[in-house]
């Protein structure tokens, strides 16, 4: 199963719902949306929580269930609709499929079997999967320092600016995190909060409770205390990404640099995994010990793009053909050298969109932002150079 799936149940029997709920809110892909004890009540709760599958159990009262089928498959066609029975004769599975189920699952309810069904509900008429989920991208980085943060909170900006897109901005470095500071922001709610609610919340909560920057994107910055980001483990940050990924289109995930089990959980996640370097000896050994450690991950090291940050930094830096061969990768992306322009933009917590929009490190990173949603016209090759700096600072923007 791809994508997380936003899923409702109905169930007048507690007994029965509370043991698909349990099935539910354990799996990785699936979201539970809402559950409802009526079936009067149901198509209310479709229409507010627009689910992508309906799941409705019909012993309670067989003929009511299956009028409730057929008044969901009519006004919700993009629903899908599971149906449950402990009956499974052949005129039941009938009546139900002619109402418009899409699968008809007998209980009690086996966990296989209801993946089983819930992929193939969500599957399109050409056998593709629907992907309902948001695409993670996670900046990682090869050295302290690199420049994930200043990258990973300027590509989320970047990102927010196209009105089709809705972004979200973890911070994974629990301890130290300054993702905060750099959008000059003091949410109310960290990742900590998320975590440890994320059995009460749903995407509605979720999204009141993260703060939306001027840009668009909205920041959940790591916990206040450092001795809390000891409390976040990785099954409730997996739960939280799961609800994230069906709130937003995109998620950017500045990786904490100790690669733990919070930051594997995020990579796992990912469609793109940037990792950023730059083009000395120290970062680049670990640009090689990072990518082979990531090979042993099933099909992650396919989805690492290397990023070097700060070109043209001083001309003692390895050639990018010399980094190339050595890393035995190509170089995905570079992002010019820019200290004055960096820092300010860090030091005043305005990101590079807004403080410098026309310097060539800003175009890189939008530019980086239109490639990996998938606009394949954009070639690092045409990015304008940041010229020599002027003496004059004005000049410089
Ligand atoms: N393209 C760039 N040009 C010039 N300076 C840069 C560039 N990118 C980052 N920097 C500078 O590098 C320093 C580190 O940047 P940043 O905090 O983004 O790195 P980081 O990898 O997130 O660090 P940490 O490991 O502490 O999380 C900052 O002083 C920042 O101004
Ligand atoms: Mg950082």
């Amino acid at each position: 199963m791809s994508g997380t799936l936003r899923i409702s149940i109905c169930d007048p029997d507690e007994s029965s719902r509370e043991v698909l709920k349990k099935f539910l809110i354990g799996m990785e892909s699936v979201w539970l949306e809402a559950d409802g004890s009526s079936y009067d009540f149901f198509p209310d709760i479709v229409a507010q929580a627009t689910p992508d599958v309906a799941v409705i159990d019909l012993d309670s009262d067989e003929e009511k269930a299956l009028a409730l089928v057929e008044t969901l498959s009519r006004a919700h066609s993009d629903c899908g609709i599971v149906v449950v029975s402990s009956r499974t004769d052949g005129q039941l599975i009938l009546k139900a499929m002619r109402s418009g189920a899409r699968e008809f699952l007998s209980s009690p309810v086996q966990l296989d079997e209801l993946m089983g069904a819930l992929d193939r509900v969500t599957a399109g008429s050409d056998g593709s999967k629907r992907n309902n989920s948001g695409a993670v991208i996670t900046v990682a980085g090869s050295s302290g320092g690199v420049g994930s943060t200043t990258v990973g909170v300027n590509l989320a900006v970047a990102l927010a600016q196209n009105p089709d897109n809705s972004v979200a901005l973890i911070d994974l470095d629990l301890a130290l995190g300054d993702a905060d500071v750099f959008l000059d922001m003091m949410p109310d709610y960290t990742l900590l909060d998320v975590a440890q609610n994320i059995g009460r919340l749903d995407l509605a909560l979720l999204r009141k409770s993260l703060t939306k920057h001027d840009s668009g994107v909205y920041l959940l910055p790591r916990p206040v205390q450092v001795e809390d980001s000891l409390e976040i483990n990785a099954e409730s940050f997996q739960k939280a990404l799961g609800l994230l990924k069906a709130s937003f289109t995109h998620l950017v995930v500045d990786l904490s640099k100790s690669y733990n089990s919070l930051d594997m959980v995020a990579l796992r996640a990912s469609e793109h995994i940037l990792l950023l370097t730059q083009l000395d000896l120290p970062c680049l050994r670990n640009v090689v010990r990072l990518l082979s450690a990531l090979e042993s991950q099933d099909g992650l090291k396919d989805r690492v793009r290397v990023i070097v940050n700060r070109s043209g930094l001083d001309n003692t830096q390895i050639s990018s053909q010399k980094a190339e061969e050595t890393i035995a990768r190509e170089i995905f992306w570079r992002i010019p050298n820019n200290y004055a322009i960096v820092s300010d933009c860090r030091n005043n917590g305005v990101p590079l969109i807004k403080s410098a929009p026309k310097a060539g490190i800003t175009h890189a990173i939008a530019e980086l932002a239109r490639r990996l949603s998938g606009d394949e016209s954009v070639a690092e090759e045409d990015m304008p150079k940041d010229k020599k700096k002027n003496w004059l600072p004005f000049l410089n923007n």
